[in-house]
């Protein structure tokens, strides 16, 4: 009996043991993105095609043909897609071979995912709700039609509106979206929010509809592009990982440091051991093959090496709202809008809607 106590106590304690570090450990969600605005400095078309790269080197077209290419080279690795108006464009230009290819990456893999999702990635602060309808039924009724319901985007993503309007939350609740994330909100409150911890929240954002106009919200850290350093697009220039220590440059260990740091550093400001590490940025992606070769090096040599500690994989939004989900944690609630918007002192967003955008630019 004294022994089997013993014995008792012995795994008690393990499992006691077992439970508190996989607690402590960071899990780091890597989330391949592009972010291709429907029209900025070129057109639509010109964006769509890659024309006119002397006003702004940016070219849709090369970045769906190669990340469908790179998400069949290793099926871990995964890839969002949010502005219909460029993958209508190019869906209309494949073979059916190439859109059987993609119906899978979609519906059976799952490596391919279909976020937000409307036509474009709309402005909040100006725009009336009937034509934010509109646009959003357009992009999502294409998904329906094409990959069935099985494809129909779970999580709004607005990483680059100039602030958030409760109007919005609402209609992307009512849409069914389980989530929404963003970047851009004041920077006082971003700073109250990550000393408080709070940077992901539930949203009541209606009052006249109640829980039916709830959605889980959560404010992206390094705004919605990689940590400092691990930008691998051709647009950047940061190192690669130089894996063999026969060459010149060999960086794993240094690399691997850095990328623990910058998880340590951004999970210290969120609830729960999940994080985000949003992997892209503005039209990047053209040359899918860099950014992928690099991050498989990358998600190897942390798990190898620091996996006790911090756990990298190629994960999505919804895969991250998932998770979550099972932590079953209590988040704060937010009411009323995401404005006005001010990304520093004196620097509020606002001019913007009574003065002319293009004219903001120049
Ligand atoms: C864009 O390219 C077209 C075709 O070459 C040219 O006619 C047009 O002037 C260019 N636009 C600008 C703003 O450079
Ligand atoms: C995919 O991920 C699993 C689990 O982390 C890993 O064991 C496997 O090696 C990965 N596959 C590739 C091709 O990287
Ligand atoms: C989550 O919380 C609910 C309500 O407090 C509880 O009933 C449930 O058992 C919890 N689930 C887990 C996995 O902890």
């Amino acid at each position: 009996m004294a022994s089997l106590a013993a014995v008792c106590l012995l795994l008690l304690a393990v499992a006691t043991v077992a439970v508190t570090a996989s607690d402590d450990k960071i899990y780091v969600h890597i989330v391949p993105h592009t972010h291709d605005d429907v029209g900025w400095l070129k057109t639509v078309d010109e964006y769509f095609y890659g024309a006119n790269n002397s006003i702004q080197h940016a070219g849709v077209q090369y970045i769906l043909d190669t990340v469908v290419d790179e998400l069949q080279k290793n099926p871990n690795r995964t890839f969002i897609y949010v502005e219909m108006a460029f993958f209508v464009r190019w869906w209309n230009e494949q073979t059916d071979e190439t859109k059987q290819i993609v119906r899978k990456l979609v519906t059976e893999t799952r490596q391919l995912e279909f976020i937000n999702a409307g036509w474009c990635m709309n402005d909040e602060a100006a725009t009336d709700y009937n034509a934010i309808i509109d646009q959003m039924s357009i992009g999502l009724r294409f998904v329906e039609e094409n990959f069935g319901p099985s494809a129909r985007p779970r999580v709004g993503w607005h990483i680059d509106p100039f602030g958030h309007s409760s109007q919005m939350a609402s209609i992307h609740s009512q849409l069914g979206m389980d989530g929404f994330f963003f970047a851009r909100i004041d920077y006082d409150d971003k700073n109250q929010r990550l000393s408080d911890k709070t940077m992901e929240m539930v949203w009541q954002s209606s009052q006249s509809l109640g829980a039916a106009g709830d959605i889980f919200t959560g404010v992206l850290y390094y705004f919605y592009g990689p940590p400092p350093g691990f930008c691998f697009d051709v647009r950047c220039s940061d190192q690669p990982i130089q894996d063999d220590p026969k060459l010149f440059g060999y960086n794993v260990d240094g690399r691997v440091a850095s990328f623990v740091k910058a998880a340590q550093e951004q999970a210290a400001h969120y609830a729960s051991n999940h994080i985000m590490f949003t992997m892209g940025s503005d039209f990047n992606y053209e040359n899918a093959l860099e950014w992928y070769k690099n991050l498989d090096k990358l998600v190897h040599y942390v798990n190898k090496k620091m996996g006790d500690q911090v756990e990298v994989f190629y994960s999505t939004p919804s895969r991250y709202l998932d998770a979550l989900n099972k932590l079953n944690l209590t988040w704060t609630t937010k009411t009323d809008d995401f404005f006005p918007y001010a990304d520093n002192p004196h620097s509020f967003w606002t001019g913007i809607y009574t003065f002319s955008i293009y004219r903001f630019y120049l």
